[in-house]
């Protein structure tokens, strides 16, 4: 058997965690490999919204295992929440989630040092979700990070005690006032307390090494999905440096944040949106200012999952979409939102950049200099509700899906045309 991987092709929020969960009955291990609480994954059904920051998106299904792998950073705090927010609709992860004790742990003082390089960026700052994501990555290269497996020692306390101090130190330095952040509303203090009570929750979950785990049930037969997060124009070495997150959300990023070799990857879904959204700063070429980029976040309620800010808001850049099929060898495209454009007389869709007056159809070095350059398509300009098949989709819609797979040359095997669970098409 080989691992399939689903991930995002633009700048996250394209739709991941509701399409994993459409997928999940097809698959027996649901498995997060990169990325953190940064990560905001949305569900839908029965009426039930849940948003998920840690924990895979297979978790609503009972009868599935789920796998939260090595590459995935934690912060216990979150994942504490997240626990709760289930056990509140009856749903207890401790029976179908184990947790890799290769992943590491965001500490407290690591969400203060996000805190305090994002602000001392001024006006570059990355518009990061201030999860402490950059500051334990940065931790885990410089081999100096604690992993879940330690909170079992007897030494964790004297370990997390002194990277905290490590962590203090810097914070000094920047002439930082310590009382002025407040991390989800709480003083460092009483986070601290909340976070060190969060241990003991995730004390109560299966821990795996993720790389045996994995290939051992991969030899029984057993069917694995791997879930993105963030996506791949925000990955670390690809995306648009400095305006980025600290992982790599490529396909790669599922061998080292698994232990897959390449050859054991199998299917590659990318997902994508009608249009465009990113959330904090950095290059945007089919960025809107107008009318049109209001109406797309209104009808799309186009605010972020985990942190709430108003996403920005562009047409479908098909420059960067070949980019992220290239990058990630993605064998099934999946489109999300096509209901949001409902209401659009006529629909640009980016098909190459103005670089210094040339004409170009890649993503340069100097991506923050491009201008986007359309063509323009026909909308639907109709509503999408109650459509079941793709034999009822409107003609000008069946037109915007062919021409994304002419210039992608991959083909879109998944619709999805309303937020819930039963609004997908498979194709
Ligand atoms: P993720 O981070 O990729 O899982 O995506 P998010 O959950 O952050 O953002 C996607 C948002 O769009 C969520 O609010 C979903 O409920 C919603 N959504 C997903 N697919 C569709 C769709 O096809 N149409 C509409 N209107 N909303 C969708
Ligand atoms: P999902 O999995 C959208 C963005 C942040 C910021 C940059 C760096 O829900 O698609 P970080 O917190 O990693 O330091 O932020 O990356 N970002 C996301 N944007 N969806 C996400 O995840 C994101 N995770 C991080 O807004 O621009
Ligand atoms: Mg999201």
């Amino acid at each position: 058997m080989k691992v399939d991987v689903l991930l995002g092709l633009q700048w996250g929020d394209e739709g991941k965690g509701k399409i994993v969960d459409v997928l999940t009955p097809e698959y027996d291990i649901i498995a997060r490999f990169q990325g953190g609480p940064n990560a905001g994954h949305t569900i839908e059904f029965d009426g039930l919204k849940f948003v998920l920051h840690t924990i895979p998106s297979g978790i609503f299904n009972s009868n599935k295992q789920n796998l939260i792998g090595n590459g995935v950073i934690i912060d216990p705090y979150v994942f504490s929440k997240e626990v709760k927010q289930l056990n509140f609709k009856n749903i207890d992860p401790r029976k179908n989630l184990v947790i890799s004790r290769k992943s590491h742990l965001i500490l407290p003082s690591h969400r203060m040092l996000d805190a305090v390089y994002e602000k001392s960026k001024g006006k570059f700052k990355i518009g990061s979700t201030l999860k402490g994501i950059g500051p334990t990555y940065t931790d885990k290269v410089a081999r100096q990070g604690l992993r879940m497996g330690e909170i079992f020692n007897n030494d964790f306390d004297s370990k997390y005690a002194e990277l905290k101090a490590k962590h203090q130190q810097i914070i000094n330095s920047y002439n930082y006032d310590p009382g002025e952040f407040k991390i989800d509303g709480l003083s460092f203090d009483d986070y601290e307390k909340e976070w060190i009570a969060a241990i003991e929750v995730i004390k109560d979950f299966e821990q795996v090494d993720s790389e045996n785990y994995i290939n051992e049930s991969l030899k029984q037969g057993k069917s694995v999905l791997a879930e993105g997060a963030q996506g791949t124009l925000l990955d670390i070495d690809f995306g648009s440096y400095p305006f980025v997150t600290s992982s790599n959300t490529i396909c790669a990023g599922v061998c080292s944040g698994l232990g897959i070799a390449p050859s054991k990857v199998g299917k590659v879904y990318g997902i994508f949106k009608a249009y465009c959204t990113r959330v904090g700063s950095g290059p945007f070429p089919s960025e809107l200012f107008d009318d049109d980029g209001k109406l797309m976040r209104d009808e799309g309620n186009e605010y972020g999952s985990t942190t709430g800010r108003p996403r920005r808001c562009g047409w479908l850049d098909l420059v960067a979409l070949n980019y992220s099929i290239m990058l990630n060898g993605v064998t099934d495209l999946v489109m999300t939102k096509g209901d949001v454009l409902a209401g659009f007389e006529k629909i640009k869709i980016s098909t190459s950049y103005k670089l210094k007056e040339q004409l170009i159809d890649y993503i340069p070095f100097e991506d923050d200099k491009v201008k986007a350059v359309y063509e323009e398509l026909p909308g639907w300009n109709t509503p999408l509700d109650g459509i079941t098949g793709i034999g009822g989709f409107p003609e000008h819609l069946n037109h915007y899906i062919d021409f994304i797979e002419k210039f992608t040359k991959t083909h879109i095997s998944i619709l999805s045309i309303g937020p819930d669970r039963k609004q997908t098409i498979f194709r």
